[in-house]
């Protein structure tokens, strides 16, 4: 059965990349892959497609192309379907997201995962339409070691438990996606939010040169250094995705901070932090 796969975070955390290199590697691993950019940027599937945007669905309706199951997509990387909506407005990704399931999209492609890159906000617009439209199974939040993208994830899981509410069949929380680290600081320092919010993270991605060649080159990493350490942590964590995929849920649900509890945890980090440019602690790996 097709699984529906939501990455949420803030701009420029690196969804959109892990979104790319994810999909290459779940497709040379056998399965077969779609991935959906949500993002008015319309930049989610380039990396799949030789690094060339591939036309947004709303464009072509505003040009009254006629759209059918066969023409609404692109093949990208090793044959992943690549939709790329490409909407402005909140209404306009949920009436995309309805368009995709009038052409019965995922019924023709019959995909084993599908992803969706979902760019975050303030209130998490973007992530609210997705979920009223489509039976998401697993929301991964993708963070880098700063509090406004630390701030972002515990809006996300704000929505979830609003979504969530009584529902028999949750939206699943798969975990917080440490990208761009550097340091073991940055690790503790994103781990030590998942541990204060109940939830989890999963796989740390470092921050690498080499992601930064690919993307010059206009390819995932997957494809174009497959055999570099930065692959290997892109692999790991669509391992991750599928061995999660048969768990059932366990009811550990993430538990949003209020903005009080969240600033009083974010002070006691400044203080740490001040400690160690004060020579007071000395080992940062400490922290
Ligand atoms: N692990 C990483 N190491 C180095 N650069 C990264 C890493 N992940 C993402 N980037 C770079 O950061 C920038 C933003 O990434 P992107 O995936 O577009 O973010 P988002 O989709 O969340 O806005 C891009 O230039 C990308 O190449
Ligand atoms: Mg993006």
């Amino acid at each position: 059965m097709t699984q529906h796969i939501a990455l949420y975070g803030k701009g420029g955390v690196g969804k959109t990349t892990l979104a790319a290199n994810i999909s290459a590697a779940l497709v040379e691993a056998g399965f077969r892959v779609m991935l959906v950019g949500c993002d008015p940027d319309g930049d989610t599937t380039s990396l799949l497609h030789d690094g060339l945007p591939i036309p947004a669905l709303q464009d072509r309706v505003r040009n009254q192309e006629t759209i059918t199951v066969e023409t609404a997509v692109y093949a990208g990387y090793k044959g992943i379907t690549c939709v790329e909506l490409g909407l402005r407005s909140p209404g306009n990704l949920q009436r995309g997201l309805q368009e995709l399931k009038r052409l019965q999209l995922f019924e023709q492609h019959k995909p084993d995962y599908i992803l969706y890159d979902i760019p975050g906000d303030s209130s998490c617009t973007a992530l609210h339409a997705v979920l009223a439209e489509v039976d998401i199974v697993r929301l991964f939040v993708v963070t880098t070691a700063d509090f406004k993208a630390l701030q972002s994830a515990n809006e996300a899981f704000t929505l979830l438990e609003l979504h969530n509410g009584d529902r028999t069949q949750p939206v699943l929380m798969g975990g917080l996606i440490p990208n761009g680290i550097t340091s073991s600081f940055e690790e503790s320092f994103v781990s030590d939010f998942a541990y204060h919010a109940n939830a989890r993270t999963i796989g740390k991605v470092p921050r690498s040169l080499v992601v930064r060649q690919c993307e010059l080159s206009g390819k995932t990493v997957i494809e174009s250094r497959p055999l570099s350490n930065q692959s290997y942590y892109y692999r790991r964590l669509a391992n991750q995705i599928v061995d999660a995929s048969g768990a059932i849920y366990s009811g550990n649900l993430p538990q949003p901070m209020s903005a009080e509890r969240l600033r009083n945890w974010s002070r006691e980090w400044a203080d740490r932090i001040h400690a160690l440019e004060n020579g007071l602690v000395t080992d940062g790996a400490a922290i």
